[in-house]
């Protein structure tokens, strides 16, 4: 297994080109399954997570050709509709196929994913939601078997959580549903309008994404099309928590508008963190201080503070300058990072669902282990913050959701190498 080595303690200077989206990545990839005709996706990034789901439609016979960051895909009808849980063990966004194959072909058994670091993971919402369409459901030995008799049909839902998967999972599964679909509650974060976008690209008709009300009014079929991946807000607030931990001046690019004003808004009340917008894709993130003042911040559904970026923060807020509050709203275990910034001699306490981290003058590099993929990259702030050397083991979690990152890093003046096992 691969490990990164830091020597920390250098402001960060120079330009990162921000990849495409995992999270849109993942959906629209499985919703090509609700046609037969050919469609190309551009700025796909290279990522372990990708790759699990390329396996997967490859297992359900679809036809895929990736060069670089350009993919091409056909999906013919599958010899089964079978998810094996060797695949879907892998990577959870697997389960984003179910309502894709009970909308194109009627019926799909697909594997439980099971729980993960961060939390039970429940499908629940999914499974209602897509019985309000006509869809029934056995789960049997692990497995969820979904039949539809005829045709799906369009319905109202009310999600219990704006759950992102399940939003996501309901709507692709609409779009070939007989008459309209309102989806309420629903999720509204950058990657569902992304996947709505490339939806109606594809000849779909859906209202109201980014919005608490999805409106998709279904077609018999849906065509091919070329369609290019937004960029990746989780990692371009990984990088910019990079920034507010070590000081220095990065420019991100490859951005677009929405994730700029996004990144501005979560950021905003950052006193000694400075945006410049260069262009619609470009800002740089600056800060001028070792020791950023503490705050006090609750993750919450888009456009709140995300999840995705709770560990990098709290990573980010080591050093402050005062004592830090941090409140998860969104799973119940997303602190497996903590123990291993305790090792680098992080002051951090887990009260509940809330951590208070009381800003320390120093950290210090120390052997660590990734748990999961933000906690991973949590490590990786640290180790730039820490004096002296980190080495992160089990990078393999970083692998799948950060590109290139010590390529992207070793360009900012960090003295970062993965040491290859
Ligand atoms: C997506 O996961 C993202 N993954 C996650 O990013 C992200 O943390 C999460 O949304 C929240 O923003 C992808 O897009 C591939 P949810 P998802 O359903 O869809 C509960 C990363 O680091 N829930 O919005 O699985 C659930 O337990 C990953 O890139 C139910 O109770 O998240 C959680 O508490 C990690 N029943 C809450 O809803 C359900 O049926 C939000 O989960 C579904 C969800």
């Amino acid at each position: 297994m691969d490990k990164i080595q830091i020597i920390g303690g250098n402001p960060l200077e120079g330009s990162i080109k921000i990849s495409g989206s995992k999270n849109a990545s993942l959906p629209i990839l499985a919703s090509t399954l609700l046609t037969d005709k050919s469609i190309e996706l551009l700025n796909i990034p290279n990522l372990s997570d990708i790759d699990s789901m390329i396996n997967l439609l490859k297992s359900l016979d679809a036809r895929i050709e990736l060069k670089g960051d350009n993919l091409k895909i056909n999906c013919q009808k599958p010899r089964n509709n079978f998810a094996s849980y060797e695949l879907v063990r892998k990577m959870r966004a697997s389960f984003l196929v179910l309502g894709p194959l009970l909308a194109r072909y009627g019926t799909a058994e697909v594997s439980l994913p099971g729980g993960c670091a961060i939390g039970a993971r429940p499908i629940n919402i999914h499974l209602n939601g897509l019985e309000k369409l006509g869809a029934a459901f056995k789960i049997e030995n692990g497995y969820v078997k979904g039949t539809v008799n005829g045709y799906l049909k369009g319905s109202e839902i009310k999600l219990a959580i704006s759950s992102v998967g399940a939003t996501e999972n309901i709507l692709m599964a609409a779009t070939l549903a007989e008459g309209k679909t309102i989806i309420k509650n629903a999720a509204k974060e950058p990657e569902i309008i992304d996947l709505c976008n490339f939806l109606n690209k594809m000849g779909a008709n859906i209202s109201g994404a980014g919005e608490d009300v999805i409106e998709i009014i279904g077609t018999s079929k849906l065509s091919g099309c070329s369609y290019s991946i937004m960029p990746d807000r989780i990692e371009a607030g990984t990088y910019a928590l990079s920034v507010l931990g070590c000081s220095g001046k990065v420019k991100l690019m490859s951005l677009n508008k929405l994730l700029i004003n996004h990144l501005k808004d979560i950021f905003l009340n950052i006193e000694s963190f400075k945006f410049n917008i260069v262009d619609e894709s470009t800002i740089i993130v600056e800060s001028n201080t070792l020791h950023p003042k503490g705050l006090n911040i609750k993750t919450e559904p888009f456009p709140g503070f995300p999840t995705d970026l709770q560990a990098q923060l709290t990573a980010a807020l080591t050093k402050a300058n005062g004592v830090s509050f941090i409140e998860e709203t969104i799973f119940e275990n997303r602190f497996m990072h903590i123990s291993e910034l305790h090792r680098m001699g992080a002051k951090i306490l887990i009260e509940g669902s809330k951590v208070k981290i009381d800003g320390q003058k120093k950290i210090f590099g120390a052997e660590v282990m990734a748990t999961d993929l933000r906690a991973s990259s949590s490590l990786i702030i640290a180790g730039l913050m820490a004096e002296g050397k980190t080495t992160i083991n089990r990078v393999y979690h970083l692998d799948r959701g950060y590109e290139n990152i010590e390529k992207k890093l070793s360009g900012c003046k960090v003295n970062i190498k993965r040491i290859k096992n």
